[in-house]
């Protein structure tokens, strides 16, 4: 999808936003002149301005007037104040996209007048590295076209996956604190790696490699990892004398768990 002759705004000009900034102009789907940034940082402006060619500016409600997509990209607990600014401040129907933890499309419309197009998004941090994994769902007014512009937008960072509003909570306790999961995994595998005797540089590439292979194997082939699991299995060896030390440490039984603790906080953080 072409959004060359959309203007883009992003408040709020921090890690994700320029993430997306980066990514969209990389994939060629934008040009730095219709792409605006906004923050109440001036390290920020400058930064952004600077390394991409867009244009920063420190006001909100100016820089959403003539605004075909806006991009809600502040911290959760900011976003309140910055809607209310926004309200009315658009001289069109944008769309807004907002990628910010816990926040429904009502609230979001709601605060922005009631008929907003409204897509809300869960990203991840991979995101930064053109490797996120982002669920998005649209509000009461968003268009499917809404949806493929999105799409396109978070596609240039990663994946994207299509999900209905109510699942947003269990996307965060997969796909939004997920990448942490993994980091304390690998974690776990080179201080086990450096106690065998590892130097933990070599440990670290390795921990690596194998997460990073490991997800491709599962991508590319497409099959389910169970069954990749048992092809790597081989009876008496040495990884299932692994897996029967997990399994007795109740390794699935914690991971459920852990995931329902992330998405009843998920719930609890956006007032339900
Ligand atoms: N980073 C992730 O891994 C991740 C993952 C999933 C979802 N998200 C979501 O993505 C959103 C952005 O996260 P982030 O990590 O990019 O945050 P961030 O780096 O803190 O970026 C937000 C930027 O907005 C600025 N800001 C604060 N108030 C503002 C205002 N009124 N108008 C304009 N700019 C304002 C902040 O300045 P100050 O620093 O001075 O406040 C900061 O520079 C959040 O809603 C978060 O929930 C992030």
């Amino acid at each position: 999808m072409n959004l060359k002759n959309k203007q883009i705004v992003f408040i709020g000009a921090g890690n994700m936003a320029e993430a997306l900034v980066a990514g969209i102009l990389r994939a060629g789907i934008a040009v730095p002149e219709s792409v605006r940034v906004t923050d109440v940082r001036a390290d920020r402006r400058e930064h952004v301005e600077g390394q991409y060619g867009v244009s920063a500016g420190a006001d909100n409600r100016a820089a959403v007037r003539d605004a075909d997509i806006v991009v809600l990209s502040v911290k959760p607990q900011i976003m309140g104040e910055v809607l209310e600014e926004l309200k009315g401040a658009a001289s069109g129907n944008p769309l807004f996209i907002s990628i910010a933890a816990g926040l429904s499309t009502r609230h979001i419309e709601q605060a922005l007048g009631g008929t907003a197009r409204v897509v809300r998004v869960m990203p991840n941090m991979p995101a930064l590295v053109g490797c996120g994994a982002a669920a998005l769902c649209g509000g009461a007014h968003a268009a499917d076209e809404d949806l493929a512009v999105t799409e396109a937008l978070l596609g240039a960072v990663g994946i994207t996956a299509r999900v209905e509003e109510r699942v947003m909570d269990a996307v965060t306790a997969l796909s939004g604190s997920g990448p942490a999961y993994v980091f304390y995994l690998m974690e776990a595998m080179q201080n086990a790696a450096s106690r065998m005797g590892l130097d933990s540089e070599t440990a670290k590439r390795l921990a690596a490699a194998t997460v990073e292979g490991a997800a491709r194997a599962v991508r590319e082939t497409g099959l389910p990892p169970e069954e990749l699991r048992r092809r790597v299995t081989s009876p008496g060896g040495t990884t299932e004398a692994a897996l029967k030390v997990l399994s007795g440490g109740k390794f699935v039984e914690t991971m459920i768990e852990a995931m329902e603790a992330a998405r009843r906080r998920a719930e609890e953080m956006s007032g339900r």
